[in-house]
């Protein structure tokens, strides 16, 4: 078996009975994230909702579902990426997590990108991205000057392209940005099929954008 996946294991065990921060009294199920643990691609929300509290799922409920579309809309099934979130439990009401509640969790997310090693996490929402920024040392700006593009960083020493795009919840509530977010897929793909066409060969991610 893969040594990696004890780790894997031991990850998840940890996060299913984690009380790091004041979260877990609200949860009714931690949500650790689902897809390929082989991918080159991570996609990063913000947090649990309802539907994702429920069944211990990431991206299920309406955001989910365009999110499942948008994938589908450039070719790639849920299932070979990999998709979790910020903080793996849900805030009361949705609230965004608190500054104390990311940083008690983040060790997770960093934990599951040094397992996968994708070569980009797509940061769903400007919460993703802050977060992503920070911890790679990068200065984030804001959604509309800075979406759909990768930006070269390393987290924990490992070489990714961060690609921030608006959240999906965003789209919903405000549609025109429903084609801002079609066409930051569309340019996903691309950066995709060239990652994964030049795999093999001696070029390294930073000959992609
Ligand atoms: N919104 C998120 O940020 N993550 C989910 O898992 C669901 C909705
Ligand atoms: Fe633990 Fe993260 Fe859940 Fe907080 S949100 S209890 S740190 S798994």
């Amino acid at each position: 078996m893969n040594p990696s996946s004890d780790e894997w294991r031991r990850l998840i065990e940890e996060i299913m009975k984690c009380r790091k921060c004041p979260l877990y009294k609200y949860r009714r199920n931690p949500v650790p994230g689902e897809g390929s643990l082989e991918t080159d691609i991570m996609f990063v929300g913000e947090a649990p909702g309802a539907r994702e509290d429920e069944t211990g799922r990431p991206f299920v409920g309406s955001a989910g579902k365009l999110l499942t579309k948008l994938l589908e809309g450039i070719g790639i099934r849920r299932k070979d990426v990999f998709i979790t979130n910020i903080v793996k439990c849900r805030p009361p009401r949705n609230r965004d997590p608190t500054d104390e509640e990311i940083n008690a969790c983040l060790p997770y997310l960093i934990r599951q990108i040094k397992l996968i090693k994708p070569r980009v996490i797509v940061a769903l929402g400007r919460h993703a991205a802050r977060v992503l920024f920070r911890i790679s040392g990068l200065r984030w700006e804001n959604m509309s000057r800075m979406h759909g593009r990768g930006y070269d960083a390393y987290i924990d020493n490992i070489h990714v392209k961060i690609y921030p795009t608006y959240h999906p919840a965003a789209a919903l509530y405000y549609p025109k940005l429903l084609p801002v977010l079609e066409e930051d897929f569309n340019k996903l793909k691309d950066i995709i099929t060239r990652v994964r066409r030049d795999k093999t060969s001696k070029k390294t991610i930073l000959d992609y954008f």
